[in-house]
């Protein structure tokens, strides 16, 4: 058979630049293993299917969360509104501190699994964990949802080439003029 790949060298920082230009929303995993709590910043988070309602999250295993994650089987999935940047950077000890310290900052509560979850979250999925398939630095972990609280209204917070950001808004809210555009 005739074969059409070709020798490439892509490396981690080719792949890493082609990723910043992936926008994507920023989000705390967190776990509750017996008396500790631990959770880290994740982008690599997204929904896997509704009916039922299940979620896919990727974490590195030789942080200190998925081995929590993998004792306690439960996870919470917290997505993030922009005013909650300080969050980020503490779970993804960007701002130094201790591990255990991260959760004295943010409103934590628990609902089903005993996961703590940030209670003004955009959007806060309290998770066990179904599924975990370990492939190289990452595991891939397959959430179901359990219980889900919502505090819509809130501007995102996303991570958009290696920095911080949130969206404009919704186009109808803004009242753009397109008169003078050709394709309008
Ligand atoms: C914007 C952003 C997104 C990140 N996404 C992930 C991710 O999807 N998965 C992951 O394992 N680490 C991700 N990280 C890195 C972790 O947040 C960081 O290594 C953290 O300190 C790990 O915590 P842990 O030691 O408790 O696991 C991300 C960091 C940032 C700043």
């Amino acid at each position: 058979m005739k074969k059409f790949l070709r020798n490439t060298n892509i490396d981690a920082d080719r792949f890493r630049n082609g990723m910043a230009q992936l926008t994507g929303a920023v989000n705390i995993i967190a776990t509750r293993n017996g008396e500790v709590r631990s959770g880290l910043t994740a982008s690599a988070v997204c929904s896997f299917s509704a009916e039922p309602p299940r979620l896919l999250a990727c974490v590195n295993f030789s942080g200190n969360s998925f081995q929590h994650i993998a004792e306690s089987r439960c996870m919470s999935v917290n997505v993030l509104a922009q005013s909650q940047e300080h969050l980020a950077k503490r779970f993804a000890d960007m701002l130094g501190g201790k591990h255990e310290d991260r959760f004295n900052y943010g409103k934590w509560t628990e609902m089903v699994t005993g996961a703590p979850v940030l209670e003004e979250a955009l959007a806060g999925f309290d998770c066990t964990v179904e599924e975990m398939l370990v492939a190289h630095t990452h595991a891939v972990i397959i959430g179901e949802v359990k219980d889900v609280i919502v505090n819509s209204g809130l501007k995102p917070l996303l991570y958009s080439n290696r920095a911080f950001t949130t969206t404009m808004g919704h186009y109808d809210d803004l009242h753009l003029d397109y008169s003078m555009s050709p394709w309008y």
